[in-house]
């Protein structure tokens, strides 16, 4: 059902041509990565060598695959393409909408009633345009993604920053914003710079209490939150062949946490023996056709310092098992150091919940590690201290634990079975152990455990580990706890260690599911309605961008930002991830997290009609119901941050014309091109402290837009003196006709048309 062996064989036929071709332009071995990025160029011909970390390629994702929150303007926009399907196979995922708060049962039920009607847009949607949809409880993206479409040597996209898990199964596996899978989706190109390459070559074998995770949270010890970024994570060494495919699917899942643009492994027996135990012996066999060709050449994992820009390397003989935090995923500490450093610091010892699972560490071995621990507890008669809740990946991992009396295990220890879905992940948790916003300790074993991650507490000091480190923690109740030295008090008072946590890779008896969760879409959705209603407060079918013009004369400044302003600040998260799929009620947070340079306040600007100040979505409505332009004018790397659209989306249909600033972060820049804006930046950056409150705008030559040529924009101030200043851009040909055409989707659609 899932999976699309004809498109995979597709991919294995022409990898040898492309890679052969790619090593003759490149000169020289080639890594792993290159393999995958070379053998995936949108013309499907290497013709040149790239340069990593400067380049811009244009590629061609396998699959895409898009979770709840963010697939809805993901396919909102789609449907203004005019396609009759997706170009390329795509999944959607329901998986962040689903609160934790009583057990599976009920939180789904709830889920079912509270977000139906977004879920059953997502459905009929998916339906109609050819798109495989995987419903509430179904499981999480990534764990789903795994056990069903990721494979060696692919590359895919994924609307959410953990896509990367799949680099587990060696893919190229990359999160990306909604405009780009949308992009992909209409059967264009997605650009990427290509990466810089840092190799990390494990020798030795995990053993006792170490774990796949603690070499991710090692590197993340060693690279630290921004260690990563522009860069592939490239694993290799007899250390990475030891490791189970599912550990790596773990590793390269936090790599999203160092900013890697993502992490992979070459494809081996590990990889063989999960794609077997999956139900894909056709995927393995035809993977097998061209082994050499999903590793990388061997004379670089010989001398690697020549290959890759950065090398690192981890003994798993002598690794120790860590947990990282609280508050940042790369503050490393290994079990046993823990104590002093949170006694230094004042993180309260007492544990009180250990959570396991997340698209993270939900495979078969971690349940059965984690397992291995709590059945101790009940053996030993030690009674947990903290509360345990648990999040299984899949229906197809929670069936196949509850067969083989996993959940069994964790229930005994009154462990809590939350949905197969993200909750207390994302901060769907509805907590109730606690009265206010209380100093706390948890532990899990998720990725990220920034602070308000997991219940919206500042005050919850979060902890991240193995999940049976986790669970070991969880049963002693303390953060000082050290399982492989330490002893606790049973039930009749003896002293009693745990031993070493036992895992199973893959359950003997195969994985087993009855209802998987899986929607096949029907071969013609032609047929197929979508319905919105018009009165939803959660969704809104877009209707097309109006060109803007070439006429911008008279327009106003709405805001001026001071200092740093990220897609947060521009479209802030929170409370209003509720309104993503609705524009008009989502645009009410536009730029309301943005310092006004004038009073260095947020969310206060100057009414040039009326000369009163008001929130910034406020004023922009009345500039805009009175027919005026307006422009945004910013800082430094001005919407850097998450790639998310609606930070471009909510300005434009808000009516702002223009974003002026001093450069921009570029993802956000070619979002505001997609959306038919204006991105320009000051020739002089100087200029940028000409601009007034008071002032109106003039562009004096738009109708010569054209590639490479400044623009001249007329300054007006109150009082009357004017200024001319230059601004820069880098829109190229078709981006000009982007923004001609009203976006980037009306173009589509406008070609589709003709
Ligand atoms: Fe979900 Fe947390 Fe993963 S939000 S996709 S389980 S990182």
């Amino acid at each position: 059902m899932a999976f699309d062996i004809e498109m995979i064989k597709k991919v294995y036929a022409n990898v040898a041509k492309r890679v052969d071709k790619a090593r003759e332009v490149v000169g020289k071995p080639l890594t792993l990565s290159e393999k995958i990025l070379y053998s995936h160029l949108w013309d499907g011909n290497p013709t040149k060598a790239f340069v990593r970390g400067k380049d811009y390629v244009d590629f061609a994702p396998d699959r895409i695959a898009c979770q709840d929150a963010t697939a809805q303007m993901a396919l909102l926009q789609f449907m203004q393409a005019g396609k009759p399907k997706v170009a390329v196979p795509t999944t959607v995922h329901c998986d962040h909408l689903i609160q934790a708060k009583q057990g599976a049962a009920q939180d789904l039920k709830r889920a079912n009633d509270v977000s139906s009607e977004v879920f059953d847009f997502l459905a009929s949607v998916s339906n109609k345009y050819g798109i495989g949809f995987w419903k509430p409880g179904a499981g999480i993206i990534h764990q789903v993604v795994l056990e069903n479409y990721a494979f060696p040597g692919g590359m895919m996209i994924g609307t959410d920053s953990h896509t990367v898990n799949a680099g587990g199964l060696g893919m190229v596996a990359i999160g990306v914003g909604g405009a780009d899978a949308v992009d992909v989706m209409a059967g264009m190109a997605w650009e990427l710079k290509f990466p810089k390459l840092i190799g990390v070559k494990l020798t030795g074998k995990l053993s006792g209490w170490t774990s796949a995770k603690d070499v991710i949270l090692k590197v993340a010890g060693i690279l630290t939150v921004k260690g990563g970024t522009g860069c592939i994570l490239e694993y290799f060494g007899p250390g990475a062949k030891n490791l189970s495919c599912t550990g790596k699917g773990t590793i390269c899942n936090m790599g999203a946490e160092i900013g890697a643009t993502t992490s992979t492994f070459g494809y081996d027996n590990s990889m063989e023996r999960y794609l077997r135990a999956t139900d894909r012996a056709d995927v393995a066999d035809a993977a097998n056709q061209v082994k050499e060709y999903l590793t990388a050449d061997p004379e670089v994992y010989e001398n690697p310092e020549q290959y890759f820009d950065q090398l690192i390397e981890i003994d798993l003989d002598t690794l120790r098992p860590h947990l990282n935090g609280p508050f940042t995923p790369d503050l490393a500490t290994p079990v046993g150091e823990l104590g002093e450093k949170a006694k230094a610091n004042g993180w309260p010892i007492k544990v009180d919940w250990g959570l396991i699972g997340s698209c993270t560490n939900s495979s078969y071995e971690d349940l059965t590690r984690a397992a291995s621990i709590a059945k101790q507890a009940v053996d030993k008669k030690i009674k947990a201290k903290s509360d345990f809740g648990i999040n299984p990946g899949s229906e197809q991992i929670r069936f196949t634990a509850e067969r083989d009396g996993i959940l069994k295990i964790f229930e005994d220890l009154d462990a809590t079975v939350f949905t197969n879905a993200c909750g207390p992940c994302i901060g769907q948790w509805d907590r109730s152990d606690l009265k206010g916003d209380e100093k706390n300790t948890i532990v899990h074993s998720f990725n990220r455990n920034f602070s308000k991650r997991a219940d919206g507490n500042p005050n919850t000091h979060a902890f991240v580990g193995s999940p049976e480190m986790v669970a070991a923690i969880a049963i002693s109740g303390r953060l000082d706890f050290d399982p492989m030295n330490d002893t606790l008090i049973n039930e009749n008072g003896d002293y009693v260690k745990l031993d070493e946590p036992r895992g199973i890779e893959l359950p003997p008896l195969g994985f087993d599911v009855e209802d998987a969760g899986y929607v096949e879409p029907v071969s013609d959705g032609s047929g197929v309605q979508v319905s919105v209603s018009p009165t939803s407060e959660r969704l809104q079918l877009l209707t097309p961008f109006e060109p803007i013009g070439n006429e911008i004369k008279g327009a106003k400044l709405l805001i001026k930002a001071f200092g740093k302003c990220t897609t947060d600040h521009i479209s802030m998260a929170g409370p209003w991830l509720r309104f993503r799929g609705h524009l008009d009620n989502i645009s009410n947070n536009c730029l309301i997290g943005a310092v006004n340079a004038f009073g260095k306040k947020t969310n206060f600007v100057k009414n040039q009609l009326t000369g009163e100040y008001g929130g910034v979505p406020d004023v922009q409505r009345a500039y805009k119901a009175e027919g005026i332009k307006t422009i945004v004018v910013g800082d430094h790397n001005y919407g850097e941050g998450s790639s998310r659209e609606h930070a471009a989306m909510e300005p434009r249909h808000l009516g702002v014309a223009a974003v002026i600033v001093k450069s921009f972060a570029r993802i956000h820049e070619t979002n505001l091109k997609k959306q038919g804006m204006l991105g320009l930046t000051f020739a002089n950056e100087n200029d940028y402290d000409l601009i007034l409150e008071d002032d109106t705008f003039n562009f004096l030559d738009l109708n010569e837009f054209a590639p490479g040529k400044q623009l001249t924009l007329e300054v007006v101030h109150s009082d009357g003196n004017k200024d001319i200043i230059k601004l820069n851009h880098t829109y190229n040909h078709s981006q000009i006709e982007w923004f001609k055409e009203g976006s980037a989707l009306n173009l589509i659609k406008k070609e589709n048309a003709s």
